[in-house]
């Protein structure tokens, strides 16, 4: 890979000096470019949760590629366009293997290919799982501000599975001014739970850590709940245990049994995206027969379009939308491109005349 100055990526093809080029960005560059600025990386999401919301972007329904023989495994395509200023097209393809976790790498793993808006060549392929991960805890992070507004402030959260997507979202609500007195962890794995320990304490958090030894522990002394694990069928049912009506990151989208929900109030990210794929919401409807149950969306909150009632548990269930993953990632490629740093790859793209 040769550093060359980045201005011609992905220009039009008509002037032979600026034929199609193509970079390649690694995770650690990713990193290095989204480290510590997560204030400016949540308002991005809040922007293009905006502009999804007024209609400026397309995001078809993810593709699930599912295995008979690794029933639990899955790839996910996330295809999306966005428009607005930094308008691009691109596609996230991000595998989901818990199994990995026992041998020592995360779950998940995933490129993001980002496309010329004028031409559709591909412009970039960057490392896509920090991308997913930044945006996944910056919507929650988001939603946390959002979502509590109008009811007290939480002075507790309880990380129910406590893997890397939890990492995230705690690091994502630290940047964003959030401080806890108690951090509350329940993960099935003795392991999980203590690695993460590991990290808050390295991340100088200040206030009580306690690892429960039951969910039930957990979400009843805490007033935010971040569900990230890999259930795939609900397993908390008992609404009592709601009852000082927290508020819910419903991050892993299958923990919490249709009741729950239905004595909730429910906003998500996009509803037809949110009510698909066995996720609560969509079990939810399944039981009832209509989305009555949900508030709206989480940019219908932020536009003023609902209000979010303080008497019960409030749930946010963000299916995860594409157009998040790619803009976050046009704003790593941008980052790159301005820095004159960007690796392309000389001569990705070779065959540029039609008639040789
Ligand atoms: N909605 C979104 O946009 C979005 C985006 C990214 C990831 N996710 C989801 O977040 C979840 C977590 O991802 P991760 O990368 O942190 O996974 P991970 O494997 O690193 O961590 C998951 C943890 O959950 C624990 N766990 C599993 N089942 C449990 C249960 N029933 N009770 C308590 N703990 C349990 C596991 O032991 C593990 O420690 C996944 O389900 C993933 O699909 C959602």
């Amino acid at each position: 890979m040769n550093a060359v100055p980045a201005t011609v990526a992905g220009l039009p093809t008509s002037d032979p000096a600026n034929s199609p080029r193509f970079a390649v960005i690694s995770g650690a560059q990713v990193r290095s470019t989204l480290d510590g600025r997560g204030k400016r990386i949540v308002k991005l999401v809040e922007d293009v949760y905006c502009l999804h919301g007024n209609g400026e972007s397309v995001n078809p329904p993810s593709y699930f590629l599912r295995f008979p023989d690794r029933p639990s495994a899955r790839i996910i395509a996330l295809p999306a366009s966005i428009g607005g200023q930094s308008r691009v097209d691109g596609l996230k393809w991000i595998s989901s293997f818990p199994d990995n976790v026992t041998a020592g790498i995360p779950r998940a793993s995933a490129v993001l290919i980002l496309n010329d808006h004028d031409t559709g060549y591909p412009i970039a392929c960057m490392e896509g799982s920090v991308i997913s991960a930044t945006r996944t805890a910056a919507s929650a992070a988001l939603a946390a501000d959002w979502l509590s507004r109008g009811r007290p402030r939480p002075t507790s959260v309880g990380f129910f599975g406590t893997g890397l997507i939890s990492r995230y979202i705690h690091t994502y609500l630290a940047e964003t001014g959030w401080s806890f007195d108690e951090i509350g962890l329940f993960d099935l794995s003795a392991d999980s739970a203590a690695g993460f320990r590991g990290y808050l304490e390295r991340a100088g958090v200040q206030g009580q850590i306690t690892e429960h030894k039951s969910a039930e522990q957990l979400i009843r002394s805490s007033d935010m709940v971040v569900f990230a694990t890999v259930a795939g069928e609900p397993h908390v049912s008992e609404l009592s245990w709601f009852g000082h009506r927290p508020l819910v990151l419903h991050v892993s989208l299958r923990d919490l049994a249709p009741e729950i929900l239905l004595a909730s109030t429910n906003v998500v990210d996009d509803i037809e995206h949110c009510l698909k794929a066995n996720t609560s919401p969509h079990l939810a409807e399944e039981l009832i027969g209509n989305r009555d149950f949900l508030l709206g969306t989480l940019f219908d909150v932020i536009a003023g379009r609902v209000s979010v009632p303080a008497d019960r548990p409030v749930v946010f269930s963000p299916f995860g939308l594409g157009v998040l993953d790619l803009a976050v990632g046009k704003y790593v490629y941008d980052e790159w491109v301005s820095s004159g740093e960007l690796q392309m790859i000389e001569g990705f793209f070779s065959e540029l005349h039609r008639y040789g």
